[in-house]
C-alpha cells in the first residue's frame, strides 16, 4: 500500500487551542489542566455531568471568565481573551439563551441588540432599513422561518426564539459559535430545527461548540465529542470512533459502573 504523506499545509490546523487551562473559583476547582481544540468547520460537542465544568470552559473561550492557569492560542498566536469584546474581535460568538432576548421588541431589534447600525451625519440615527434587510437575508440564509419580522419576541415559540438567538450571531463574522444547551428547553420538532441550524452554520464555514446532555442530539450533529468529569478532560473522541455507550461511561466514570 502506498503511504500518503501530508505536507504541513494539508494537515488541518486548529483555529483555537486551549492548553492546560485551570479555573478556580475560590476553593472550587471548576477546571483542572484542560486541553481543548477547535478545528475549522467542526462541530464539537462538550459533554459531562452537572458541575463538570462545561459552562466554565466555554465562558473562558467567550471572555466571560479568565483562566487561573493555562494558555489560549488563536490561529497559532497566543491570545488573551479578557472580555466578550476580545472574543468577538476574534470571531468567537456565544449564543446566550433566549433569556438574552428582549420580549417587548421585534425580530430585527433583537437581531441587532446592542450593535445597531447607525446612519446620518452624526451617526445617531439607527438604520432600521439596514437592520431589516440584514435580518431578512440572514434568516433566509439559515432557513429560519418566523411568523413576521414585526412580531414581538414575547409571541415567538421557544424554538423560534432559540433560532433567533442563534441566527443573530451570524452577521458578525462568527468563526466559532458557542451554544450552551441550545435544545434543553425545546420539544422534538423545535430541537430538530436547532440541530439543522447548527449543521447549516457548519456548511457556512463556522465551527460550533455545543454543550448538551442529550446523547441523540450529540450523535446527530457532532464531529467530535469532548467529555469533562470533575473539571478534567476524560475523553476526546471522533464521533466515528466512539459510541453513545462509551461516552456515557466516560461521563459517569468507571467507578460508578
Ligand atoms: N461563578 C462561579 N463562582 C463559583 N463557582 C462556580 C462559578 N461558576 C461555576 N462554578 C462552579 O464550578 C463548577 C463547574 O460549573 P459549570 O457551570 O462549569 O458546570 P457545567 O458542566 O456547566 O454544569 P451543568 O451541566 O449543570 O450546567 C461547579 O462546581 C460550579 O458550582
Ligand atoms: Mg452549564
Amino acid at each position: 500500500m502506498e503511504t500518503v504523506l501530508l505536507t504541513d499545509e494539508e494537515v488541518p490546523q486548529p483555529i483555537l487551542v486551549l492548553k492546560g487551562i485551570s479555573k478556580y473559583f475560590g476553593g472550587v476547582h471548576a477546571l483542572e489542566d484542560v486541553d481543548f481544540e477547535v478545528y475549522p468547520q467542526e462541530i464539537v460537542a462538550l459533554v459531562g455531568d452537572n458541575g463538570a465544568g462545561k459552562s466554565t470552559l466555554v465562558k473562558i473561550i467567550a471572555g466571560v471568565h479568565q483562566p487561573t492557569k493555562g494558555q489560549i492560542f488563536f490561529l497559532n498566536q497566543p491570545v488573551e481573551i479578557r472580555n466578550p469584546h476580545d472574543a468577538q474581535a476574534l470571531g468567537i460568538e456565544i449564543v446566550y439563551q433566549e433569556l438574552a432576548l428582549i420580549e417587548t421588541r421585534d425580530v430585527p431589534a433583537n437581531f441587532f441588540l446592542g450593535r445597531e447600525p447607525v446612519k446620518g451625519r452624526w451617526g445617531i440615527f439607527v438604520d432600521r432599513k439596514k437592520m431589516i434587510e440584514d435580518t431578512v437575508r440572514t434568516l433566509k440564509e439559515l432557513g429560519i422561518v418566523l411568523p413576521s419580522l414585526r412580531t414581538l419576541v414575547r409571541y415567538l415559540s421557544g424554538g423560534q426564539r432559540q433560532a433567533l438567538a442563534i441566527g443573530r450571531v451570524m452577521p458578525w463574522g462568527g468563526r466559532i459559535i458557542i451554544m450552551d444547551e441550545p435544545t434543553a428547553a425545546l420539544g422534538v420538532k423545535e430541537s430538530r430545527r436547532v440541530l439543522d441550524l447548527i449543521l447549516r452554520l457548519k456548511e457556512k464555514g463556522c465551527s460550533v461548540i455545543v454543550i448538551s446532555h442529550n446523547m441523540r442530539h450529540i450523535f446527530n450533529v457532532a464531529d467530535r465529542i469532548v467529555v469533562l468529569r470533575g473539571g478534567r478532560k476524560v475523553g476526546d473522541k471522533k464521533k466515528s470512533e466512539t459510541t453513545p455507550d462509551e461516552i456515557v461511561k466516560l461521563i459517569v466514570g468507571a467507578e460508578m459502573l
